[in-house]
């Protein structure tokens, strides 16, 4: 099975899809089965386009290099998983300036009180977090992300519902106060898959530092997942495998019946944690293969991606001209026509 060859659960065409990535960690399991597998599912039979949100990332990575190295990362991520530059569109955030125009415009008719119930910036400023401009306006760039491609899907993880939610809110703001110009957009939101455990139970986050990074080297992979925490039963004991992190892991990336025989076997007993985690361990490699060699290839090939986020951004802006345009005469700004 391929990392991109598993079946939708819903069926969805002719739409235009958008979604973004802040660069702001290294991909794990819970980013793919949460959200990166739909995006490149999605590719088929809509006008999809994909960036990453390197705008974003300024709220909370502060060093040049490191956002390079990430936002390039997610890049390669995208084209090892299979997003593919023919069908959609991939592109750089800040390649397209006007998402940061839009922004401005956006946040004059965006209510104070709609980003001060945003739950993502109360945690960060419960976790520490000064609250600068730039983070409580994080969702305001956010809806112009989405609502500049006139956007009717946003595959995104959970934890963004409030986002989507508040993009909607904004667009009817601008569409009462000048205009009907913005379409809403639907969260894609799959609840089945959304929450991956992590290696110590939690949902998988970087946060908690537990992930599992399927383009880690072999080494360090091996590690998280031989990392994952259990009970202290021994390898003849009777295991219960509904409470198993293991096996949820290993039923996202296994065949049904290969995930059942797992299961008989810790019912049985007589199969330890630690094999367990071997047989998971090299249904991560096998699973992730393709993308992982391909990943390779492209991480020695530089000039091949910056074409494409190149070639990206270019169509980007031609694809968003007109609603620009639109938004421009609506509000009054810009060459009058
Ligand atoms: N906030 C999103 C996240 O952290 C990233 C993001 C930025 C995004 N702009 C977007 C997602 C537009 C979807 C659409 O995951």
């Amino acid at each position: 099975m391929s990392a991109s060859g598993q079946g939708a659960r819903k069926r969805v065409t002719g739409a235009r899809v958008l979604s973004g990535i802040q660069p702001s960690g290294v991909q794990h399991l819970g980013n793919y089965f949460g959200a990166l597998r739909q995006f490149i599912l999605l590719q088929e039979g809509n006008r999809a386009s994909y960036f990453m949100a390197d705008l974003h990332s300024l709220t909370s990575i502060r060093d040049a290099k490191l956002r390079r190295e990430l936002t390039r990362g997610v890049a390669l991520d995208f084209l090892a998983l299979g997003v593919d530059p023919t069908r959609s569109i991939l592109y750089r955030q800040s390649d397209l300036p006007e998402v940061t125009e839009l922004a401005w415009i956006l946040t004059t008719v965006t209510p104070m009180g709609l980003l001060q119930r945003c739950v993502s910036y109360k945690d960060k400023l419960e976790a520490g977090h000064s609250p600068d401009h730039g983070l409580f306006a994080y969702p305001v760039l956010q809806a112009a992300d989405i609502l500049i491609w006139r956007a009717d899907l946003v595959p995104v993880g959970q934890d963004q519902k409030q986002h989507l939610e508040v993009t909607r809110d904004i667009a009817v703001k601008f569409n009462l106060t000048y205009r009907e110009v913005f379409a809403l957009p639907e969260p894609y939101i799959l609840e089945d898959v959304a929450v991956v455990p992590g290696s110590d139970g939690r949902k998988m986050s970087k946060s908690y530092g537990n992930t599992i990074e399927m383009f880690a080297p072999e080494k360090a992979l091996r590690k998280q997942v031989m990392g994952i925490v259990t009970d202290s039963k021994g390898v003849d004991e009777p295991k219960d495998p509904d409470s198993s992190t293991i096996i949820a892991l290993y039923a996202l990336l296994a065949k049904p019946e290969e995930r059942a025989a797992l299961a008989d076997a810790f019912r049985r007993g007589g199969t330890g944690y630690g094999d367990a985690k071997k047989a998971l361990y090299e249904k991560v490699l096998a699973y992730f293969a393709e993308a992982r060699e391909r990943r390779r290839a492209l991480e020695a090939d530089a000039d091949t991606v910056e074409d494409v986020l190149r070639d990206g951004a270019a169509r980007a802006r031609a694809a968003v001209a007109e609603l620009m345009d639109d938004v421009r005469a609506a509000a009054g700004v810009g060459r009058p026509a």
